[in-house]
């Protein structure tokens, strides 16, 4: 399997208030991960993955709701963002093999979840729109961190270790795949998800589509009741 080609200066131009609202936020996120982290790019992943996973579950969850309140159909947008907070679940599970977090790291992680959750439920519930844009912004800078993250592995900067086992049987690597090859994936992954959510954000203000950057194919995780069966 070999990562699809990823446009990693793909950039949504903000138009209106809303949007120069969540990419200031956005930004103001990436001065305080740049500054906690700098170049520990695994802690970095480990950390922000589990920040990443939230906003999936938090749409799919209240396009559910809304979905049963006004009897309509959600035009595959549950699924979608479901398998988005999934996805950003296994990048965590994967780079837990790679880095493993301090003390202080896995507080933070508490602490912020308690935070994150509750402040994008909010914002999803008054702006759809902005929420979206949020996403979309976060995984633009996803990108660029993983860009970071293969230059530091070329560089030889960070040891391009073998990838881990979980990595190899969710994205069908090779067994002599490594690290780079997981970051490449994640990437893709990260782009597709910045798309999807750019999407979103328009189709709610009636702005046209653009083109969705395609997701590495990777393993579909069953639920536990067909093994039980
Ligand atoms: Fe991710
Ligand atoms: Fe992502």
């Amino acid at each position: 399997m070999t990562a699809p080609a990823v446009d990693a200066t793909l950039h949504h131009q903000p138009v209106g208030a809303s949007d120069q609202i969540a990419y200031g936020f956005v930004k103001l996120l990436r001065f305080c991960a740049d500054t906690f982290f700098a170049k520990r790019y695994g802690h970095r992943a480990v950390v922000l993955e589990t920040v990443a996973a939230v906003p999936g579950m938090v749409g799919a969850t209240l396009n559910h709701l809304k979905c049963l309140r006004r009897m309509c159909d959600d035009k595959g947008w549950i699924k979608t963002l479901m398998d988005e907070a999934e996805n950003e679940r296994m990048h965590l599970m994967t780079f837990i093999e790679v880095s493993k977090p301090t003390a202080f790291e896995r507080f933070v992680v508490v602490a912020v979840q308690w935070v994150f959750y509750l402040f994008f439920f909010g914002l999803y519930l008054v702006s759809p729109k902005t929420a979206h844009r949020v996403v979309g912004y976060f995984e633009e800078e996803a990108v660029i961190s993983y860009t970071h993250y293969l230059a530091e592995i070329d560089e030889g900067r960070s040891a391009n270790v073998p990838a881990p086992q979980i990595a190899k049987t969710y994205w069908g690597l090779p067994d002599t795949a490594t690290l780079r090859d997981v970051v490449l994936v994640v990437r893709a992954d990260e782009a597709h998800h910045r798309d999807v959510n750019h999407g979103y954000a328009n189709e709610l203000i009636g702005l046209p589509q653009i083109p969705v950057a395609p997701c590495p194919p990777h393993a579909v995780l069953e639920p536990t009741w067909k093994a039980a069966a």
